[in-house]
């Protein structure tokens, strides 16, 4: 898929994965809309992608709130139009350090879900139409390794991802020819794994700007991959200088 000029929008783009990905794509030529809650850190990161001649927009809206989805979705197609690119980044682990199950709020649970699965699908059925007309257009939900394993307090968060990806390929069962896909980044140093793992070696972690480089290749050669499809990060090369291929490695 084309990425310059095309209108981005990446949520939970503040910093981690998120702001490395709004980056990327600006200097690909994209028009692209921030989303996170905290204004201030937000605008910096859209201040950083002007400073370097990008196009960036920041939007400071929780996606965990109902109200938020056509605020977002109507500001995103003022500033930029409607989007063809949506990248839904933005995730809580719930509170840390992570409980048990059988410790778990169900309040905390709802809030996951809240924020990561019931955020991503309104802001979809929101977004989705215009691409539905056009018959183009791309979503990615970044997913996680606990989407598929089960590890002993990761539970909300895992269920929240797991469905995640099984409403990426629900989507792309209903909406070809736009695509959907779930994306593993890997194990990234970022604030989100310094507050659930606090001692991790942060040496043995990728660098998100790594990361996102890969998911924009995921992007740029989306048309070679099997909508609905669940990918893992690590499995493509980075984009060229100049915006090459992104093959698979
Ligand atoms: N880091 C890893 O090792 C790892 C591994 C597997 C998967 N992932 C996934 O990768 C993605 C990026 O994670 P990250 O590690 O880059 O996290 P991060 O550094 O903690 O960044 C999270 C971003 O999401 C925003 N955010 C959080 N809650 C939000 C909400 N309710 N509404 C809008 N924005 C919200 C944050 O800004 P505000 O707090 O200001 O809203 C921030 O911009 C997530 O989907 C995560 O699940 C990460």
């Amino acid at each position: 898929m084309n990425i310059r000029n095309e209108a981005v929008l990446v949520t939970g783009a503040s910093r981690g994965l998120g702001r490395e990905l709004a980056r990327s794509f600006a200097r690909r030529g994209a028009r692209v809309v921030l989303v996170a809650r905290g204004a201030e850190e937000l605008e910096r990161a859209a201040r950083e992608i002007r400073a370097e001649g990008g196009e960036a927009h920041a939007l400071a809206f929780d996606v965990g709130e109902k109200e938020a989805v056509h605020r977002i979705a109507g500001a995103a197609a003022a500033l930029v139009g409607p989007p063809s690119i949506v990248i839904h980044n933005a995730s809580t682990l719930g509170p840390v350090p992570m409980p048990l199950l059988l410790d778990t709020e169900c309040e905390d649970l709802e809030r996951v879900l809240a924020v990561n699965l019931v955020g991503p699908f309104r802001l979809t059925k929101v977004l989705a139409g215009p691409m539905v007309l056009r018959k183009r257009g791309l979503f990615l939900f970044v997913s996680s390794d606990a989407a598929l394993s089960a590890y002993a307090r990761w539970g909300s968060y895992g269920v929240s991802k797991a469905a995640q990806d099984h409403l990426a390929r629900s989507f792309a069962a209903e909406l070809d020819p736009v695509r959907f896909f779930a994306v593993d980044p890997g194990e990234m140093d970022t604030k989100m794994h310094a507050d659930a793992i606090p001692d991790a070696d942060r040496a043995s972690l990728a660098r998100p700007v790594d990361v996102a480089e890969r998911l924009v290749a995921i992007v740029a050669r989306s048309g070679a991959l099997p909508n609905g499809a669940r990918l893992a990060a690590a499995d493509f090369e980075p984009l060229g200088v100049h915006g090459g291929s992104g093959a698979a490695a």
